[in-house]
């Protein structure tokens, strides 16, 4: 098994070469392009780590799944889906655009960054600090990774220049859409962003919503079995950006892409799957590491269509 992914790596590294490291939150500028890491964690527990698996990134838009679980866990699907969404934008995930010329404005899903930061906005604590660390806490129980922390200098590159972001919190805030203090929404998911993973992480946070909800370790429930359909059908149709359809086409496995590089899959009831690569394509999705996702689906016949 270990042979056939490092087989995997080896043939698509030449495709970081293609792409380029993110460049709009500066501090992400110093990762290096050539990196490809891969982790798979199936449901028997068995760890598979193949390439440049120890390097750490910041998690970035992967973490959008997590919080949307948390926040639907907190407010219920009825409050969530009044204030964001359930349908594929088609547009970047930077994009503006939609919520101006739809009324009423609410983001079209929480993938991309107008409905996350709706979703961070919707996390309960009786202040940010609570509310950050209720995030950071069920990030830690869902990766097993009790060192789980923030990338600072990330953080604050990001809360620098965010100021794209910053308009859409400003916006949705106008339209009674966002709730609360925009700069300390904004700080959360900020903060939420910079969490600092490996692709071991990624893999087993995506092996534990293959299994819906439970951890693989504990037999916790970490997740409400309907909240982690709901979370794996977003990462189906909004995960890969306004990639998402060629993805479920060549790919076939919910998966969730970041800035950062990282993309995290989940195989329903088989395993959970992390890959890092920081050369991303024109959407922002890692170049190479969706030709690893496509090869792995094709090996090891993985698509749920
Ligand atoms: O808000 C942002 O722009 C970043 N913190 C996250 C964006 C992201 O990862 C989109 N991914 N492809």
């Amino acid at each position: 098994m270990k042979e056939l992914l490092q087989e995997i790596i080896d043939k698509n590294r030449k495709y970081t070469k293609e792409g380029n490291v993110a460049t709009y939150i500066p501090e992400l500028k110093k990762a290096n392009r050539d990196d490809l890491g891969l982790c798979i964690i199936d449901v028997n527990n068995n760890i598979y780590e193949v390439g440049d698996c120890e390097k750490k990134f910041t998690i970035q838009s992967v973490s959008k799944p997590i919080t949307l679980a948390l926040a639907l866990m907190d407010n219920g699907k009825d409050r969530v889906f009044s204030k964001v969404g359930m349908e594929p934008s088609g547009d970047p995930f930077n994009s503006i655009m939609k919520l101006e010329i739809t009324k009423p404005s609410i983001p079209y899903n929480p993938m991309i960054n107008a409905g996350a930061i709706v979703i961070t906005s919707m996390i309960k604590g009786k202040n940010n600090d609570e509310k950050f660390e209720r995030m950071l806490n069920f990030f830690r129980k869902l990766s097993g990774n009790k060192n789980l922390d923030i990338n600072y200098d990330v953080y604050m590159s990001e809360k620098r220049t965010g100021d794209r972001n910053r308009a859409m919190a400003y916006l949705l805030k106008s339209e009674g859409i966002l709730q609360g203090d925009v700069e300390m929404v904004l700080d959360l998911y900020f903060k939420q962003c910079s969490i600092e993973v490996t692709v071991k992480d990624l893999a087993k946070i995506g092996l534990n919503l293959a299994l819906h909800g439970i951890d693989i370790t504990t037999g916790e429930r970490l997740i409400d079995e309907d909240i982690s359909r709901i979370i794996k059908t977003f990462m189906v149709t909004c995960g890969m950006y306004d990639a998402s359809g060629q993805f479920a086409i060549n790919v076939g496995i919910p998966s969730k892409s970041g800035v950062g590089g990282g993309i995290m899959g989940t195989v329903p009831n088989k395993m959970g799957i992390g890959v890092f690569g920081p050369s991303l394509d024109k959407k922002g999705n890692s170049i190479a590491g969706v030709k690893v996702m496509e090869d792995l689906s094709i090996k090891f016949d993985l698509s749920i269509f």
